[in-house]
């Protein structure tokens, strides 16, 4: 899985062209579900681009409302139906509910890689627990762990639960939707550097091994954010990006969705 991927999460403008432009510049990894609405026009940049299916890596998701096994089915393949492929590379579960029995989740999940719809499967926004139970209940292993993560928010218990399960860690939000751009900690590193914040913020993820799926609907900024394997930050630098975590810092904050989050 190429460790930046491109989020398609209410971009402004014509998606499928924003689309073509972050395969333009070099992205091999995007990121739709079906919430998002941006799965038909992402098969749409796909098709038009002369990249080979084969070469990108592509993730859907399966709403929260759809988690029973025969609406799972039904979700995967309109998911399928509008990206107009044969597969995605990453299923994922968008968000757990507690209504249903995770089971019965985690059955419906490992079923689409059974039948050859997902290459991997995986869940987003499940906290340390969540994850305990789903890599317990699911009869295929899981490969990837979606969730928040940039510099203002500590996710050092889900990291360790990430490496505890093998699983890889994606970072979405990953440039805490544009809220840290006056950081003077996060300025001064960039100066210093010659880089952007975006870049700062998205290398400190790479470095903890963590992928990350930033979002632009900007060319400028799509290339730019791409633009991060040839610099590495020290580890006095990571230290500093560290200690910017906030006790507010979440933005996507599922805890009204989910008892017991931690
Ligand atoms: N699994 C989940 O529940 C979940 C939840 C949220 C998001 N996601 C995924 O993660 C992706 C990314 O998260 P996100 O979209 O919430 O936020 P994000 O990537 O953290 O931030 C996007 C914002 O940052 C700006 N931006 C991007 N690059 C920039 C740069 N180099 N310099 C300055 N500003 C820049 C964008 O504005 P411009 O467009 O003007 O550049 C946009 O306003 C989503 O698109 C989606 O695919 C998943």
């Amino acid at each position: 899985m190429p460790a930046i991927g491109f989020g398609t999460s209410s971009l402004s403008g014509n998606t499928a062209e924003i689309v073509a432009a972050a395969l333009q510049a070099g992205y091999r990894h995007i990121d739709t579900a079906w919430k998002y609405g941006s799965e038909r026009a992402v098969g749409q940049a796909l098709r038009a681009s002369q990249v080979p299916r084969g070469e990108v890596f592509l993730t859907t998701k399966v709403s929260h409302e759809y988690l029973r096994a025969d609406d799972f089915a039904r979700s995967v393949d309109e998911s399928l139906k509008n990206l107009a492929v044969d597969y995605v590379d990453l299923l994922l579960v968008h968000w757990p509910n507690e209504a249903i029995p995770l089971a019965e989740t985690m059955g419906a999940l490992a079923m689409s890689k059974r039948r050859g719809l997902a290459r991997h499967i995986g869940v987003a926004n499940f906290n340390t627990s969540l994850l305990d139970h789903a890599s317990q209940h699911c009869p295929e292993p899981l490969a990837v762990l979606q969730a928040e993560y940039h510099p203002y928010l500590d996710q050092t218990k889900l990291l360790a639960a990430c490496r505890r399960h093998e699983l890889i860690f994606t970072a979405f939000c990953p440039l805490a939707r544009g809220r840290m751009f006056n950081d003077p900690v996060l300025g001064a590193i960039a100066r210093r550097r010659g880089r952007t914040i975006a870049q700062i913020a998205l290398r400190w993820l790479l470095q903890q091994n963590v992928a990350a799926i930033p979002r632009s609907s900007n060319p400028q900024r799509i290339a730019e954010n791409i633009d991060i394997f040839d610099f590495a930050l020290t580890d006095h630098e990571m230290k500093q990006i560290s200690a910017l975590k906030k006790s507010d810092g979440r933005i996507a904050n599922p805890a009204g969705r989910v008892s017991g989050w931690d």
